[in-house]
């Protein structure tokens, strides 16, 4: 009898076990496609588009811009951060919905194609460069007192001194990122002093840029704490502006300050009188935050299905394939889509993935989905990128899409350094 029932409970406690683990499987994701990218869907065959293709919703795009301009203090100035926006058309887009006439650039391709493009608009490096590198630009630019060139220490702003060229600079701060600049001290005193005593030295502005600020917890006032370390860093350089070169210097040079994770803390102009963003505009996966929740998805991936089948099967591992498919409802559905492995999330259909067994490629990338993927050769599949900077130069020309149709095609700068 007793043995009875220890086999019984044995028995039991596997049929339990298995059950539990049975309803712990992974559950079906794949449902019905989104409404709008049936339609962005349609507006891609109607335009004949059928390889892989970075796409803008204008809509969206002017919504995003809307949201951003109307969440800036009296007096903030915008610039616009071109390497997250990286076409000329797209820029030339913001920069009239925006009204702005503020650029930053991050290398010297862009930045001589937009002063040749548009040479009335002002452009403030976002990064410094070597000098043999300024010492090109100066040959090539059109309107080279349009440029404002970053300074982050003492031996840079000596080998620029020494060209003997006039050059507008600006002073990088290192308000808590830490990725370089001056602080207030000793140091950057030696820098305001080099500028004071070359005629060929102008301070243009200074930049603190603190997307570290965005990235920390909100809980217990972590977030707030390092916000404030940052204004009172970027207040005590000011101040030593204000010492060295004057209040007339101090008072009228830029203040560039943020980027698209911080642009909405700033609710004054006390701090910073301009402040830079551009993935927010966008708003790739990377900038799904609190901060940004007012701003929408503007940019996606759409690439076309090449083949499509039932199940999964993996190349020599057929029967794990199939244990698999039995155990994971999501290896329902395989398909095969024009290009792939990029920095970027399938968004629809939903419950896509990708198959780390198979591999990410950049060919033919496979994708699995639940019995509710319903895709067939020609039909899209739509990806959010992670980032805007450098992943919108990987399709050739963007295709901006109206709400209707595909509109216009933004062709996007060379990829360069
Ligand atoms: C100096 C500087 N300012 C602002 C930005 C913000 O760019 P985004 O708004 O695209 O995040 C960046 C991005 O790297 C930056 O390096």
């Amino acid at each position: 009898m007793a043995e009875f029932n220890r086999r019984t409970m044995l028995i039991g406690g596997a049929a339990a076990t298995g059950v539990a683990a049975w309803a712990a499987r992974p559950r079906d994701h794949s449902g019905t496609r989104g409404h709008y990218f049936t339609q962005v869907q349609a507006a891609l065959v109607a335009a004949g588009i059928a390889t892989p293709t970075l796409v803008i919703d204008r809509q969206r795009l002017d919504a995003n811009i809307a949201t951003l301009k109307s969440a800036l203090p009296p007096g903030m100035a915008y610039r616009i951060v071109a390497k997250s926006l990286p076409s000329p058309d797209l820029i030339a887009h913001v920069r009239q919905r925006a009204s702005t006439d503020r650029l930053m650039t991050f290398n010297l391709p862009t930045l001589i194609a937009l002063n040749r493009t548009m040479p009335d608009a002002g452009q403030l490096l976002g990064k410094p460069l070597p000098v043999a590198a300024f010492a090109q630009a100066l040959t090539a630019l059109p309107a080279p007192d349009k440029v404002t060139w970053l300074i982050d220490s003492n031996a840079r702003l000596a080998q620029y001194a020494a060209t003997g060229a006039p050059i507008n600079l600006a002073l990088e701060l290192d308000v808590g990122l830490h990725r370089g600049g001056f602080v207030a001290g000793d140091d950057f005193a030696a820098a305001l002093h080099t500028i004071r005593d070359n005629p060929a030295l102008h301070l243009a502005g200074l930049m603190g840029y603190e997307p570290h600020v965005a990235a920390l917890p909100t809980a217990l006032g972590v977030r707030n704490g390092a916000l404030h370390a940052a204004w009172d860093a970027y207040a005590r350089a000011v101040e030593q502006v204000r010492a060295v070169l004057g209040a007339g210097v101090a008072a009228a040079m830029l203040r560039n300050a943020a980027g698209s994770p911080t642009y909405r803390l700033y609710r004054d102009t006390q701090v910073a009188n301009e402040v830079s963003a551009g993935s927010c505009l966008v708003k790739p996966t990377h900038f799904d935050t609190d901060v940004l929740a007012p701003h929408v998805p503007a940019a996606f991936i759409a690439t076309p299905v090449i083949k499509a089948m039932d199940g999964t099967r993996l190349p020599g591992l057929e029967t794990v394939g199939r244990v698999q498919a039995w155990w994971d409802p999501n290896l329902a559905r395989t398909v095969f889509i024009y290009g792939g492995n990029w920095l970027a999330d399938p968004v629809d259909p939903p419950g896509l993935q990708t198959n780390a067994l198979f591999g990410l490629s950049s060919n033919q990338q496979m994708m699995n989905g639940g019995a509710q993927t319903q895709l067939s050769p020609d039909q899209f599949v739509f990806f959010r990128p992670h980032q805007s900077e450098a992943v919108f130069m990987q399709f050739g020309d963007i295709a901006v899409y109206d709400g209707h149709a595909i509109v216009a095609h933004w062709p996007v700068f060379p990829a360069s350094a």
